[in-house]
């Protein structure tokens, strides 16, 4: 059983503690920390939470407490981070880890120096569909990935701080590109370099400093791309959606919308439809149990496991320091519209991308490029001779017996 501090008292707060609490669960939040004590006390009452307060050090240095969870807006993980390991407790920190990769690496150096326990809570990689995804591309189900497509759209952030740069550290990209390029870590490998980015940036409708929408590639050392779509205006709810293509499979991933419980009603729905859903009448896509369809139940079953084990958990402060890596060189590459390097300091992965065998062996003489069963029945082979180089066709009648 865990004791936990809860910084925090807004929406991803209370989705934790839901998730923490939920389940007949046996961890416990048992401090709460909100920026005003009125708003900590208001949530103690509604999740049984029995202490509360108004300071990041009372609650981090709770004594009952042994894990502090940050669900501080962002410019506030370092200094609950920092508080943490301090205090020797063991920290989960949501996403972003920070606003930028130095912001990242300092909180990554403090958590290795007090030889706390850190895990990064990147929700979207442990949904049910995305594990049992990368299961799949881990087990060589889609051969050797390629490209791999995330995207995370919704009408806006629901506070004011997301929308103020020095307190987010930037717009649509820090908010929900850090999901996607996460993504697209999982499936490629995370001991796969990413080298470079080229991202444009823009803010086509809310009058703020930062992006709101936003497009990226990110190249990896094997020469797979990673693409990213972020937008803050998008209309309809909340579209998240993945896709990995590899050489020898795809995969299609769709969490939120059509994903197979659709409600039609004229008068409304009178209660909470899903997060970000625009309306309550009219055709609407419900979300059954968000806790799980998001990814946090799986997420701090994970994380609390591996903390109690004594091993690191899927997603860990290094995660989050080359995301944030990741993201700097978009905005460079934003500034500049060309390819950027990503800039590591620490890199934990291969040096170098493993030379795999690119091409297709046909026969001694040829490789295969294409195989395709024509409407008359007859097979086309699309070969290239090795020695050549020429690119030749040859058809073969399907035989029937
Ligand atoms: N899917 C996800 O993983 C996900 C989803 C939403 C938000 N987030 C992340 O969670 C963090 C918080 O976002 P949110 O949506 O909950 O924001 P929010 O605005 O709803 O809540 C922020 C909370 O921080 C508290 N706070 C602010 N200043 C404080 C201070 N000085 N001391 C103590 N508490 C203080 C406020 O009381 C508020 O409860 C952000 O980093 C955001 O990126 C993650």
């Amino acid at each position: 059983m865990r004791r936990i501090t809860m910084l925090g008292t807004g929406f991803i707060a209370n989705f934790y503690t839901v998730t923490l609490h939920g389940m007949r669960s046996r961890d416990q939040v048992t401090m709460v920390c909100g920026s005003r004590l009125e708003a900590a006390r208001e949530f103690a009452g509604r999740h049984g939470i029995p202490r509360y307060s108004a300071s990041i050090e009372e609650a981090v240095n709770d004594p009952e407490t042994d894990l502090v969870v940050v669900a501080l807006p962002n410019y506030l993980h370092k200094e609950g981070v920092l508080a943490a390991a301090k205090a020797g407790k063991a920290v989960m920190c949501t996403k972003p880890l920070g606003r930028n990769a130095a912001e990242a690496q300092e909180m990554l150096e403090a958590v290795e120096k007090a030889g706390v326990f850190a895990g990064y809570l990147e929700d979207l990689v442990y949904t049910p569909k995305t594990l049992k995804a990368i299961e799949s591309v881990k087990n060589g189900a889609l051969g050797r990935v390629l490209w791999t497509r995330s995207r995370e759209a919704h009408p806006g952030p629901h506070s004011d701080w997301f929308l103020r740069k020095e307190l987010s550290g930037g717009g649509a990209i820090v908010d929900m590109g850090c999901h996607c390029i996460e993504i697209g870590r999982n499936f490629i490998g995370k001991e796969v370099r990413p080298v470079e980015v080229i991202c444009w940036a823009d803010t086509q409708v809310h009058p703020i400093d930062a992006e709101d929408h936003a497009v990226g590639l990110v190249k990896y050392s094997t020469g797979a791309i990673s693409q990213f779509e972020v937008s803050w205006n998008f209309r309809g709810g909340m579209d998240l959606r993945d896709e990995v293509s590899g050489t020898n499979g795809t995969i299609w991933l769709n969490h939120w919308l059509r994903t197979g419980f659709e409600m039609f009603t004229s008068v409304g729905e009178r209660g909470y439809v899903a997060e970000k859903a625009e309306s309550d009448t009219g055709w609407l896509f419900p979300v059954g149990d968000e806790v799980h369809a998001l990814g946090y139940a799986h997420m701090f079953t994970e994380q609390l496991d591996a903390l109690d084990q004594g091993v690191q958990p899927m997603e860990t402060f290094y995660d989050g320091y080359v995301v944030n890596a990741i993201m700097d060189a978009c905005y460079q590459s934003a500034e500049t519209k060309q390819w950027e390097p990503v800039h590591l300091d620490i890199w934990r992965g291969e040096e170098t991308a493993a030379a795999e065998a690119r091409w297709v062996e046909y026969d001694a003489d040829f490789y295969l490029i294409k195989e395709e069963k024509m409407p008359d029945g007859k097979t086309k082979l699309i070969l290239k001779n090795k020695q050549t180089g020429e690119v030749i066709q040859r058809v073969r009648a399907t035989i029937t017996s």
